[in-house]
C-alpha cells in the first residue's frame, strides 16, 4: 500500500541570490533530517500552494548544524521555471510546505578510500553533502577528488565549499573563461587511467552521466549516478518519473522511490 506523504510546515531562514540565477535557501526543518543521505531529496512548495500546483524536487545541498543537531537545511537551485522563480522571492520569515527526506540517495560502499566526484552545472548541489560526509566519516580515505564542469564560469558553483571540506577539484568550462577548456569527462578519464578509483559518483546533464557511465565500465569502476527527471508527486504513485531499466527491458525504475541515486549497471542511460 502507498504511504501518503505529509508535507510539514517550514520557514525560509534565509534565500541569497548568488547570481546567474543560483540561490541558496536555508529552511527550517525536522530534526529526522539528520539521518538524511547525501543525493536524498526534499519535495518543496515554492509560494501559494495551488499555484503552481505541484511541488518541485530538490536535493538536499546542505544540513545546518547547531549545537550538534540539525536546525535546518539548504537547498542549492537554478531558476528555469515558475516553481523556482517564486522560490527565489520568498523571504525570511516566509512559510512553505516541504517532505522528505525522500528517495535512494548515495550508498558508500565500507571499503572506499579512493573516490571521484563528478558534478555537472547546478548537479553540484547534492555533492557538497556528499564530499563533507565522505571526508567526516571516520574512514581513511586517500583521495576524495571532485571535477566541476560549467557552460562557463558563472556556472562552476561551490569551490569554496569544496575547498573548506578539503577535497582538490579540477574545473572545466566549455568556453575556457575557468578552469580547462573542455569537458568535465576528458580530465575524469584520464585520472580514472591513472589512478584507479574504487567508486565514481556523478550528478549532472543526462549526457554527462552517460559519459561517465561509460568511463566507469571501460575502466571496471562501480558508479552512481543521481538522476534528474519530472517528478510530480515523489512518492511512487504518478509514475511520472520512470527510466529504464538495464537488466529488465520490460521494467521500468521510479527515480522518486528507486532513486534518484542509481548504480550505473542497474540504469539504461
Ligand atoms: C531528485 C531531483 C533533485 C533535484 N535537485 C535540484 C537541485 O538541487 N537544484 C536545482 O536547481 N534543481 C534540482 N532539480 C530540478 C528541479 O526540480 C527543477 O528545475 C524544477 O522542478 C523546475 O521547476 P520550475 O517550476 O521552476 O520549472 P518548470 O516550469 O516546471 O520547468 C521549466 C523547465 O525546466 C525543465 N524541468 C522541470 N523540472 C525538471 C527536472 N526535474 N529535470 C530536468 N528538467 C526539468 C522543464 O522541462 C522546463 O523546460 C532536481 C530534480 C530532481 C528530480
Ligand atoms: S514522481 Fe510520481 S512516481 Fe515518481
Amino acid at each position: 500500500m502507498m504511504t501518503p506523504i505529509t508535507y510539514q510546515t517550514v520557514e525560509v531562514l534565509s534565500n541569497i541570490a548568488l547570481g546567474n540565477g543560483i540561490h541558496r535557501i536555508r529552511l527550517s526543518c525536522h530534526r529526522r533530517y539528520a539521518q538524511a543521505v547525501p543525493g536524498q531529496f526534499v519535495m518543496v512548495h515554492s509560494g501559494e500552494q495551488i499555484d503552481p500546483l505541484l511541488p518541485r524536487p530538490f536535493s538536499i545541498h546542505q544540513l545546518v548544524k547547531k549545537e550538534g543537531s540539525v536546525a535546518g537545511l539548504e537547498l542549492l537551485y537554478k531558476v528555469v521555471g515558475k516553481g523556482t522563480q517564486m522560490l527565489s522571492l520568498r523571504q525570511p520569515g516566509d512559510i512553505l510546505s516541504m517532505t522528505g527526506p525522500l528517495g535512494k540517495g548515495f550508498e558508500i560502499p565500507a571499503n572506499v578510500l579512493n573516490v571521484k566526484i563528478v558534478a555537472g552545472g547546478i548537479g553540484v548541489a547534492p555533492m557538497v553533502f556528499l564530499a563533507q560526509t565522505l571526508t567526516e566519516s571516520k574512514r581513511n580515505l586517500s583521495t576524495v577528488e571532485v571535477f566541476i564542469g560549467g557552460r562557463t564560469k558563472a556556472d562552476v558553483l561551490c569551490l569554496q565549499a569544496f575547498s573548506a571540506i578539503g577535497t582538490s577539484v579540477h574545473v572545466t568550462t566549455d568556453d575556457g573563461s575557468s578552469g580547462d577548456q573542455c569537458l568535465v569527462t576528458d580530465p575524469l578519464d584520464l585520472a580514472v587511467a591513472k589512478n584507479r578509483p574504487d567508486i565514481i559518483f556523478a550528478c549532472g546533464p543526462m549526457e554527462m552521466l552517460a559519459c561517465v557511465a561509460g568511463i566507469a565500465e571501460k575502466y571496471n569502476v562501480c558508479c552512481q549516478v543521481s538522476i534528474e527527471t519530472m517528478m510530480a508527486c515523489g512518492m511512487g504513485a504518478c509514475l511520472g518519473c520512470a527510466v529504464a531499466d538495464r537488466k529488465d527491458t520490460n521494467r521500468y525504475l521510479h527515480a522518486c522511490k528507486d532513486g534518484p541515486v542509481f548504480d550505473t549497471r542497474d540504469l539504461r542511460i
